[in-house]
């Protein structure tokens, strides 16, 4: 297994870091090289995604990352700014199924800012389509128009066959789960999700057995917040999956807790956690490490097809919640506060 190892900014390197130790502690035969991307990329290599750093996610299985961004790369040109680089390695790698799972430990039920009653239990797989949609759409920019006032321009465009590969990554897990996929759009204004729907309906007679249903984006942020645990799978084109699953993660207590997956129709993927690079508090060792560890269950799973090891991880996280471990995000009155570094310890020797 050859895995590129990209920290990137921020709390990145200290919880990669961790998910290292982790991912060292089950002793597989594996071969990490680590590369910088972001602003550690710009840092190095003046470029958010050094041409070094995508040969080796291209030759590579599957990618961990941490997080990118920092304010203080907020000036610099569009095409130099950390996220660039995100988006470049997810358009060069065509990592179009983004599999973002939000779910509830029971031991962190407290720690939602929701009522316990409505999200435990929670379990839900948000699909989202990663590299289409207002995200990559042209034509782009700002321009200048005739009477001189600027002008701003994004475009969001998707084609059937793109819509119809995320749609078919979502009936497809939805077949391993409890068949429900609510595919969400905004039929009633955007043409473009006019189409996603009609093909989603489309697609839909090859899977007799998976209940489809629609929903508009902002009644599904009302319907996330309300009631949760209706939703089992929802697909949904890049931004609005983008805001969804922010949304979503918060019902599990922090978003310090949601793994993700980016895959390509091959399976190779690159993992990384849901939330973002937290400059504020990085170096500081009160990051909470879980979602990038819960990454590489993922990267087990979906990349090496290796269920009983991405099981071991996934039952070594929960041990360290049922232990009354918690980092500063998640903690509770009378639950031990852990550091980063001290969650990575404790997960990594509950493996065995
Ligand atoms: C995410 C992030 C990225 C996105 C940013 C950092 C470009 O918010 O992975 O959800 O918008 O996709
Ligand atoms: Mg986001």
């Amino acid at each position: 297994m050859k895995i590129a190892v990209l920290p990137g900014d921020g709390i990145g390197p200290e919880i990669v870091a961790q998910a290292v130790k982790v991912l060292k502690a089950l002793k597989l035969n594996i071969d990490m090289t680590e590369a910088p991307i972001g602003g550690a990329g710009y840092e190095s290599a003046g470029d958010p995604l050094p041409d070094a750093t995508l040969k080796l996610a291209k030759e590579a299985d599957a990618v961990l990352l941490g997080a990118v961004g920092d304010w203080k790369y907020d000036k610099l040109e569009r095409h130099l700014r950390p996220e660039r680089g995100l988006l470049r390695i997810r358009k060069e790698l065509n990592l179009f199924a983004n599999l973002r799972p939000a779910l509830l430990y029971p031991e962190l039920a407290s720690a939602s800012t929701l009522k316990p009653e409505v999200v435990s239990g929670l379990d839900i797989m948000i699909v989202r389509e990663l590299t289409g949609d207002i995200y990559f759409g042209q034509p782009r920019g700002i321009s200048t128009l005739e009477n001189g006032e600027r002008e701003g321009i994004n475009t969001m465009r998707y084609s059937e066959s793109e819509i119809r590969r995320i749609g078919r990554v979502a009936f497809d897990i939805a077949m391993k789960r409890n068949k429900r996929v609510c595919s969400v759009d905004k039929a009633n204004v955007l043409e473009t999700t006019e189409l996603w729907r009609q093909v989603m309906i489309k697609l839909s007679s090859e899977y007799p057995e998976v209940e489809l249903s629609h929903m508009y984006v902002d009644n599904a942020a009302m319907q996330l917040i309300r009631a949760p645990k209706q939703f089992d799978v929802m697909v949904t084109g890049n931004i609005f999956g983008d805001i969804l699953s922010d949304e979503a993660s918060m019902l599990t207590g922090s978003i310090g807790m949601l793994p993700s997956a980016s895959i390509d129709a091959n399976n190779k993927g690159m993992y990384e956690p849901s939330h973002g690079s937290a400059p504020d508090i990085a170096g500081k060792d009160v990051a909470n490490p879980l979602a990038t560890i819960l990454s590489v269950a993922m990267m087990l799973h979906y990349t090496f097809n290796d269920e009983a090891n991405a099981q071991k991880i996934e039952h070594a996280v929960k041990s360290a919640l049922v232990l009354g471990c918690r980092t500063a995000d998640i903690w509770t009155e009378g639950c031990k506060k852990v550091g980063c570094n001290e969650m990575g310890d404790v997960v990594a020797s509950a493996l065995n």
